[in-house]
């Protein structure tokens, strides 16, 4: 399976931390921004990564991020030069997608909770059609919102919905099989002039082909694309990583635990950084790696 992080659009809710940052280069807590969906997509064992910015912005995650062979996967570059809509990212990575499956998912997602590396590599094995991701909120008219049954078939899907179905916000992770590429060519601009996300998934719906996994309470969904919630997010993040001294979307760690690179890789990474906190929590783990590969 490929994957897609589409990074681009302007930011205009963050401005005037967006002035010359990108939304996705801006801190949450002690890493970007972007660290959090390449995470998900690292966790789901997807190691071919095409990043979607703006041409503004494209050499600043390279230099953040390089090919990826750091951290054992590949990343691509593309770019958006509007905001056209999430499903353009589709038709953008076209050619990066060839014949694979892809996840695409937000560049402003956060997505964190039990199981849930366990749940994406299920939904990866099981996928027939497309996979989505539910999440109950106070206020889905916000939201493309989604109706399931009993079995997690997606029955309805409507974007902002003025009287919603249901309280479950589809969340911007979206899993497909190859069909997505002709299903995003053939989808018109919406009235606000975008390719939406949610006419392809409807396409996916009326073909009884789209599941909608809920993330229940005790699981964190949050998009970081306001000053209150990139705040939020990133106190979210400290609670956790002081409460319990484990780190969340620590990119070295997690390609170590998925076997990307080596306990010895990881050292050197944390060895570079060694200075701030991050790098001495990298050392750590790769020590315990060691250990742990010396048994
Ligand atoms: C987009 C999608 C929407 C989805 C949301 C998740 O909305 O169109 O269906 O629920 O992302 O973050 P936007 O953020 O573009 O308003």
């Amino acid at each position: 399976m490929k994957g897609i992080i589409l990074a681009g659009g302007s930011g205009t809710r963050l401005r005037p931390l967006t002035g010359t940052l990108s939304k996705q280069l801006l801190p949450v807590y002690d890493k970007p921004m972007i660290y959090y969906p390449l995470s998900v997509l690292m966790l789901a064992g997807v190691r071919d990564i095409l990043i979607i910015s703006d041409d503004r912005h494209t050499e600043m995650f390279h230099s953040l991020l390089g090919d990826g062979s750091r951290i054992g996967i590949h990343i691509a570059y593309g770019e958006q030069e509007k905001p056209n809509g999430i499903a353009e990212a589709l038709l953008i990575g076209a050619d990066f997608i060839g014949d694979d499956q892809v996840a695409l998912t937000l560049g402003d997602n956060m997505f964190h909770g039990p199981g849930f590396s366990s749940l994406l590599q299920e939904s990866v094995k099981n996928l027939d059609g497309c996979a989505l991701f539910g999440y109950p909120v106070k206020d889905p008219q916000r939201y493309g919102v989604g109706e399931v049954d009993d079995s997690g078939r997606l029955l309805s899907i409507e974007e902002k919905p003025e009287t919603p179905r249901s309280n479950l916000a589809v969340t911007g992770l979206y899993l497909y099989d190859n069909d997505v590429v002709d299903i995003a060519e053939n989808i018109v601009p919406s009235a606000r002039g975008e390719l939406e996300i949610t006419d392809v998934n409807k396409v996916y719906v009326e073909q009884k082909r789209a599941r909608l996994t809920q993330l229940g309470r005790g699981f964190a969904w949050l998009d970081m694309g306001t000053h209150d919630a990139l705040l939020q997010a990133g106190q979210y993040v400290q609670l956790l990583e002081q409460r319990q001294g484990e780190w969340i979307a620590c990119i070295e760690e997690i390609a170590l635990h998925m076997g990307f690179i080596s306990a010895e890789e990881c050292r050197r990474l944390g060895h570079e950084m060694a200075s701030s906190a991050y790098g001495s929590y990298l050392l750590d783990v790769a020590a315990r790696g060691m250990k742990v590969a010396a048994r």
